[in-house]
C-alpha cells in the first residue's frame, strides 16, 4: 500500500470541522481589524527565502524543500509566508498604491524537520502582516489580533514573550559585545554554534542544543544595547500592551529563528505542547523589503501553527462540537417512494436547507438508525398512507415527536 509522506497528514472528514473552525475564526478576527486575505503560490524561486529568511538560519540551511525544475530553475516549497508576501507586494507595487496594507492568510507550509508531536513537514499557519507603518501602534495591532484570535478560540492560559532586537545600529553594537562574550566561551559551544559565532551570533542565542543553553543563559542582555530610538519604540509597545490589559513577559534572549527581524519580536507559548511549546510568533521586519529588491518599507506580522492550536484546543477541551451533516433526512418508507423523496429533497435544498437521502435502498429501520447516528435533527418520512393525502410525516429526532403535515404546507 502506498503511504503518505512522513510528516504529512490527511485531513479526513472526521476533523474537517475543526479546521474550518480555525480558519473561519481567523477570517472573522482578521476582518474585524480590516485585514484582507492574500494567497500566493505554494512554491517560489529559492532566493525569496534564502535572501528573505536568511542564509544562516536552520530553515534555509537544513529545512527547505528545494529542487531544480525541468527548466533548471531552483524552486522551493514555501517554508513560511512573510518573504513570499513581501515578494508579491513588491511585484504588484501594492505598497506604493496605498498608504497601508493589512493582510491575513491561512495556508500550508513545508519544512524538512524531524516529525514529532506538533512538528510536521507539511503544516498550516494562520498569519497576519501589517505593511508600511514604522510606529509601535502597528506592532500592537498585530499582537492584539493574535491575542483576539486566542480569545475567540477560548485559549487563555498562554504566555506571551516579548523582546526587542532594536534598529540596525543597536544590533551592530550588541553583536560586538555578544561576539566578545561567545569567543570567551567558544570551547563550551557546539560545533554548529562555533561556526555561526562570528557571522551570525544572534543564531547562537536561538540554538536548541542543551550544550549551548548554559552559555546563552549568561550572555549579555540585548536590551542594554538599545539606542534611544529603539528603546522608545519598545517602551511604547509595552505601554500600549499595558493599556490594553495584554500581559507579557520580557525575554531578552528571544531572537526567533528567522533573520529578518528588527525591533519587536514575540512568541506565544502553551504548556500543553511539551517540547514544541511555541505555537506562534512574529515581529517587525523593517529591512525585508529592501533585501528583496523593493523600496525600504517598515512592516510587522505574526504566524500561528494550526496543528499546535489544535493540540491546545484538544487539551483544554475547547474543540467545537461537529455540526450535523444535514437539517433533514428524507426517508422513503418503500423504494417506490424514492422518486418523491428525491423531489422533496430537491425542493428543500432550493430553499437553502441541508438535506440527505439514502442512496443504498435501506429498510425503514436502518434509515432511521442512520439518521440517528448522524445526529440529523429531522426525518421526513414518505409513506403510503400520508402520500395518499398529499402529506408526509415529520419526525423531530430530539424529542421523538411526529406530525403529519401537507407537503405544500411543509415546503412553504
Ligand atoms: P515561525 O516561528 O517560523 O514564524 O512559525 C510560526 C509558527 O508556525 C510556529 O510558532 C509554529 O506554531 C508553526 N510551525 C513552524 N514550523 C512548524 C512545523 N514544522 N510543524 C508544525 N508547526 C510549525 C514564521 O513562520 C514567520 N513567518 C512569522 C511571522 C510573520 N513573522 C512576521 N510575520
Amino acid at each position: 500500500m502506498i503511504q503518505a509522506i512522513r510528516g504529512t497528514k490527511d485531513i479526513l472528514p472526521d476533523t474537517i470541522d475543526y479546521w474550518n473552525y480555525l480558519e473561519f475564526t481567523a477570517k472573522a478576527v482578521s476582518e474585524s481589524f480590516g485585514y484582507k486575505e492574500i494567497r500566493t503560490p505554494i512554491f517560489e524561486k529559492t532566493e525569496v527565502f534564502s535572501r528573505g529568511v536568511g542564509e544562516g538560519t536552520d530553515i534555509v540551511n537544513k529545512e527547505m524543500y528545494t529542487f531544480a525544475d525541468k527548466g533548471g530553475e531552483s524552486i522551493t516549497l514555501r517554508p513560511e509566508k512573510t518573504a513570499a508576501i513581501v515578494r508579491a507586494i513588491i511585484q504588484s507595487s501594492l505598497y506604493q498604491q496605498q498608504p497601508i496594507t493589512r493582510l491575513w492568510y491561512f495556508a500550508p507550509f513545508f519544512r524538512y524537520e524531524r516529525p514529532q508531536k506538533g512538528r510536521l513537514r507539511q503544516f498550516h499557519q494562520f498569519g497576519a502582516e501589517c505593511i508600511s507603518s514604522p510606529y509601535p501602534e502597528s506592532d500592537v495591532e498585530v499582537i492584539s489580533l493574535a491575542v483576539e484570535y486566542c480569545k475567540s478560540l477560548g485559549i487563555e492560559d498562554y504566555k506571551l514573550l516579548i523582546n526587542s532586537l532594536g534598529n540596525e545600529q543597536s544590533r551592530i553594537a550588541y553583536k560586538e559585545v555578544l561576539i566578545k562574550y561567545l569567543l570567551e566561551n567558544k570551547d563550551k559551544l557546539t560545533a554548529d554554534s562555533q561556526n555561526r559565532l562570528e557571522q551570525n551570533p544572534l543564531r547562537v542565542l536561538d540554538s536548541k542544543a542543551e550544550q549551548d543553553k548554559a552559555v546563552v543563559e549568561g550572555s549579555p542582555n540585548i536590551l542594554d544595547s538599545l539606542d534611544a530610538e529603539s528603546k522608545l519604540h519598545f517602551e511604547t509597545v509595552l505601554s500600549y500592551l499595558d493599556k490594553l490589559g495584554i500581559s507579557y513577559a520580557i525575554q531578552p534572549r528571544l531572537v526567533r529563528g528567522l533573520d529578518y527581524y528588527s525591533h519587536t519580536v514575540f512568541e506565544f507559548q502553551h504548556s500543553s505542547l511539551g517540547s514544541q511549546d511555541s505555537f506562534g510568533g512574529g515581529g517587525r521586519y523593517n529591512s525585508l523589503f529592501s533585501q528583496l529588491g523593493g523600496k525600504e518599507t517598515p512592516a510587522v506580522g505574526f504566524a500561528m501553527g494550526a496543528e499546535r492550536l489544535m493540540i491546545i484546543l484538544e487539551a483544554i477541551g475547547k474543540l467545537p462540537q461537529p455540526e450535523p451533516v444535514a437539517d433533514y433526512y428524507l426517508l422513503a418508507a418503500d423504494s417506490k417512494f424514492i422518486p418523491k423523496a428525491i423531489e422533496i429533497a430537491s425542493a428543500l435544498r432550493s430553499k437553502g436547507k441541508k438535506v440527505l437521502t439514502d442512496l443504498i435502498r435501506r429498510s425503514f429501520k436502518s434509515q432511521m438508525r442512520d439518521a440517528g447516528k448522524l445526529n440529523i435533527p429531522y426525518v421526513v418520512i414518505i409513506a403510503e398512507d400520508e402520500l395518499s393525502r398529499d402529506s408526509l410525516l415529520l419526525k423531530n429526532m430530539l424529542n421523538g415527536e411526529q406530525n403529519e403535515i401537507l407537503i405544500k404546507e411543509f415546503l412553504k
